[in-house]
């Protein structure tokens, strides 16, 4: 039966005070003084499970997709390890119908469902004996379970065929999987899964390359892996190799692109391993999935998720599959052990990302990938500075009662990797090297907090060479520290210099661009515009470079806000266009806000989102809806 919680949802102290007691018994002085002693406990206040007593350490799925109703429905099964005796196991469960819960396999068990917190769903709270090996619990999702897309044939390549497809970070898996929702706990797990015959189901595991017959796959993760990194993929899918250990899934229509977009890839991985020890997780795949993926990349252990946005057909977005791979060390190796060490995954793999680009493309083109990032990061920095919460701008974030995905800034991914930029610099590129590879090696497969990462640093990298830094400042510091190092690209200064000419020129041809011009050029030359560039000036430029219809996701994001600021109309049909189809959460959220900030545009950008909205998935629209303060 389901009742009703018995304590309601408590501030984070005394939260984790519950957390670090034993079920029901009373908490005292001694208690908390032996919690302290005990190696370091951590606190994720975006899971209510209760790890410091129960923990999964495998879970198996025996789920199948329906996809006239929108649901997952079938069970899943916890091999637990109880740390304490505990009576209780406490999971994560948000948008889910829990049905019945089994332990070892045939005895069945009371479960509550606590209180409904929107943001952190539920606890689900089972009965269980202090010698319960497994826990299973029977489930149904719900339509609207936040980490699932199933999209109809309709907003697919193909057009023939539904599509399903998961995002899991940072707290979304716990609306397609009961389990406990918490990057603090690793797991290894497998699935039996059923999808209709027509379609392949792929997941972050190993994967087949070919349909079955009946529908039926099996799916083995064998690492331990953070929850947020289950993921599960159904559609008309076709596999086609890229090397050795690499290889890509797609809808049929888009192989042959894919095919070329990632020639590099195989040589990616060769890099990355050159420079930070062997690549842990046997094949590197990715799927292109379709254009509402709410992101651009996201790194599920053997198989990237990606965005159809970055196929550019000319291999210049590629660096999001550099992102993603090195996510498979920082990140999926080493992993951040709450959502306020964000950036330990992300400035870590900016940092390894950017390696990875000097290693495959040369340094030169590695510092214009950077200089753009760090342009990114001076603007959002002034912008977080000077809104509701300044003290977003630190490394360490406080995200405490807010969504996890607030921390999704340029601060965690630009601020952090040119932490680390600076620290390659004071201490040199082999020093700092070695201390990479060290770090990924003494964590692999254990994550880790941003403190536990300051005293690694101080022992293994700054004591040992004699050197002072001033870390604290970096990481529990608003802005940006005096010290960061600069990148300066010379190739931008030309275009730079083409930018002041804008305003004088009567055509753009007279501006002389060279022919050869990369994606990064063009997006520096877009950004450089000068302020006093007017509509015609835009019109100008559109009628000769063809902006508002390139192609390249990047450059039209980026000319449509610059467009909207500048009363330039010409945008207008592509824009729509754009919106309706591609629903990557960065380039919706800059053209909505811009859009919003009059009431004309509000209007038009409602009049548009209306029929884009249903092409979103929950990651975008919830954005977008605050944005445009949607009502429906
Ligand atoms: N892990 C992130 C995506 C993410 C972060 C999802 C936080 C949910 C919560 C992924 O690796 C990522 O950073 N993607 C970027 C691309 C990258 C090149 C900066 C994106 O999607 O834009
Ligand atoms: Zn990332």
């Amino acid at each position: 039966m389901i009742k009703a919680l018995k304590y309601t949802k408590l501030p984070s102290a005394l939260m984790a005070l519950f957390l670090l007691s034993c079920g029901g018994s009373e908490h005292t002085a001694d208690d908390e003084a032996s919690n302290e002693a005990e190696a370091q406990v951590v606190v994720d206040k975006h899971s209510y499970a209760n790890l410091n007593e129960v923990k999964t350490k495998h879970l198996h799925l025996d789920i199948a997709t329906d996809f006239d109703r929108k649901v997952i429905n079938g069970s899943v099964r916890h091999d637990i390890e109880n740390l304490t005796g505990a009576d209780k196991m406490v999971m994560d469960i948000n948008q889910i119908t829990v049905s019945k819960v089994l332990l070892d396999g045939s005895e069945e068990t009371t479960f509550e469902v606590g209180d409904y917190d929107e943001l952190l769903g539920s606890p689900l709270t089972i009965d269980i004996k202090p010698e319960t090996k497994t826990v299973t619990v029977f489930y149904e999702t719900t339509p609207d379970a936040g980490a699932l897309q199933w999209l109809n044939p309709q907003q697919t390549a193909g057009k023939k065929h539904p599509y399903l497809f998961t995002q899991g970070q940072a707290i979304l898996t716990r609306t397609w999987v009961p389990c406990q929702d918490s990057p603090g706990n690793r797991i290894t797990y497998s699935a039996d899964v059923k999808v209709p015959v027509d379609l392949m189901a792929v997941m972050s595991a190993n994967n087949d390359t070919v349909k079955s017959a009946d529908g039926m796959y099996h799916f083995e993760m064998k690492k331990p892996i953070p929850s947020y990194l289950i993921a599960l993929a159904v559609g008309d899918l076709e596999f086609a190799s890229l090397g050795q250990r690499t290889g890509v899934f797609t809808e049929p229509s888009l192989v042959d692109d894919c095919v070329y977009e990632f020639a590099d890839v195989e040589d990616m991985v060769i890099a990355a391993e050159g420079l930070y020890g062997d690549y842990k997780w046997g094949r590197y795949d990715i799927i292109v999935l379709p254009p509402s993926f709410p992101f651009g990349g996201m790194e599920n252990p053997k198989l990237t998720f990606a965005t159809p946005t970055i196929l550019a057909g000319d291999r210049s977005l590629v660096s999001l599959v550099a992102h993603e791979l090195a996510h498979s060390w920082s990140g999926n190796l080493v992993t951040n052990a709450t959502w306020d060490d964000f950036w330990l995954n992300e400035g870590f793999t900016v940092y390894f990302e950017n390696r990875i680009m000097e290693e495959v493309y040369g340094k030169e083109y590695a510092d214009m990938l950077m200089e753009i990032e760090y342009q990114g990061l001076e603007y959002e920095n002034e912008d977080i500075i000077n809104g509701e919460h300044p003290e977003d701008t630190k490394l360490k974030l406080d995200l405490e009662g807010r969504n996890p995905d607030d921390g999704m800034t340029a601060i965690a991914y630009v601020k952090g990797a040119f932490f680390l930029k600076t620290l390659e610099a004071t201490v040199g590129r082999e020093k700092f090297d070695d201390f990479l590879s060290k770090y990924f090696k003494d964590h692999e497969f254990e994550t880790v907090t941003t403190e536990m990462f300051i005293a690694y640093l101080e022992d293994n990298l700054l004591k040992p060479n004699d050197v002072e830094f001033n870390t604290e400042e970096w990481i529990y510091g608003e802005g940006i520290p005096d010290n960061c190092v600069e990148v300066n690209s010379d190739k931008f200064e030309k275009v730079s210099d083409k930018c002041e000419l804008i305003t004088s020129v009567k055509d753009a041809k007279e501006l002389n661009i060279p022919a050869n011009w990369s994606t990064h050029e063009w997006l520096h030359f877009i950004r450089h515009i000068p302020a006093d560039a007017d509509a015609s000036d835009l019109a100008m430029l559109d009628a000769e470079f063809g902006f508002s219809d390139c192609g390249n996701s990047e450059i039209m994001a980026e000319w449509y806000v610059l467009s909207i600021k500048k009363g330039y109309k010409g945008i207008d049909p592509h824009m729509e266009d754009f919106l309706v189809k591609v629903g990557r959460r960065k380039f919706l959220a800059p053209i909505y806000s811009e859009l919003a900030k009059t009431d004309e545009g509000l209007a038009h950008a409602k009049q548009i989102y209306s029929k884009a909205r249903p092409n979103y998935h929950s990651i975008s629209y919830l954005t977008i809806d605050d944005i445009l303060g949607w009502e429906g």
